[in-house]
């Protein structure tokens, strides 16, 4: 089996679990004022990390609940629910992520859509698919005529006056503006051109690494807000179809500069 059969192989095994418990959550714990994790994250997990650890057992794992390989070398990178907040409130969006990152540099993403079962893989220099369908984004050229996509980090209750700033901004300057609460997802929408960019700060390795692979491998770019390149552990992530990346990068820019708080 190769790596991305692996990585597939365990996102179904999660998927199964994921929907199966759809109607029974039982077990809501908080890890902060408002980031949940169920028992179903925790299955979800252990069923993603059993299948890498029988046929990859000399690859390390970061994942979301358990920890793991930090760093930036060899590693598989697993969310094994992305969404936890829309899945306890039956919102339809939310999904598993899996990435393997080789010396640093993302190989393999997969994204399972865990509300219809959707897979999408992303292989480096291979592309980015949803079965026989290759993805590509948008080629929508200007913000003005852009559909966007945010999200909101944990801490939003303390930092509130800063991430709405950035919502300001881009609600008067684009066409519209979305947020359906799974990151992953985000990066699906990025990638098969539904939507033509993404930002959003404080977002963590599981989040983004899949994606990242993804919306590269469909034609996007993706970078920190300034527009060098990305740091998985403290990502100020920028997505988009690559045709607004100046256009995002240089709006982001002036509003990192204009305010005093910095993160
Ligand atoms: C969260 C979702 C959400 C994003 C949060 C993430 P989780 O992941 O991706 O869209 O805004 O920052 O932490 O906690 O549901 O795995
Ligand atoms: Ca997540
Ligand atoms: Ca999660």
């Amino acid at each position: 089996m190769d790596t991305l059969e692996v990585a597939v192989t365990a996102a179904k095994a999660a998927g199964c679990i994921i929907r199966d418990a759809r109607e029974d959550i039982r077990q809501i714990r908080h890890k902060g004022a408002i980031n949940l994790v169920t028992q179903v994250d925790l299955a979800a997990e252990k069923a993603i990390v059993d299948v890498i650890a029988e046929h990859t057992p000399e690859i390390p794992v970061l994942a979301e609940e358990g920890g793991g390989a930090s760093g930036s070398g060899t590693r598989w990178i697993v969310d094994p629910l992305d969404g936890t907040t829309n899945f306890v409130h039956g919102y339809p969006s939310y999904a598993v992520s899996i990435a393997l990152q080789v010396d640093g540099c993302l190989e393999v993403g997969c994204i399972l859509d865990a509300v219809n079962g959707r897979v999408y893989t992303a292989l480096r220099g291979g592309g980015a698919w949803c079965g026989d369908q290759r993805l590509a984004v948008s080629a929508t050229p200007t913000l003005g005529e852009a559909l966007l996509v945010t999200g909101f980090p944990y801490d939003r209750r303390e930092r509130i006056d800063w991430y709405l700033s950035f919502v300001r901004e881009f609600l008067i300057r684009s066409r519209g503006l979305r947020r359906a609460g799974a990151a992953a997802m985000d990066f699906v929408a990025l990638a098969t051109g539904t939507v033509d960019a993404y930002w959003e700060f404080g977002l963590s390795p599981w989040d983004v690494a899949a994606g990242i692979l993804l919306v590269k491998e469909a034609g996007g770019r993706v970078s920190d807000m300034d527009g060098t390149d990305i740091n998985l552990d403290s990502p100020r992530l920028l997505a988009t179809n690559g045709a607004l990346h100046t256009e995002m990068a240089q709006a982001l820019m002036v509003l990192l500069r204009s305010q005093s708080r910095e993160i």
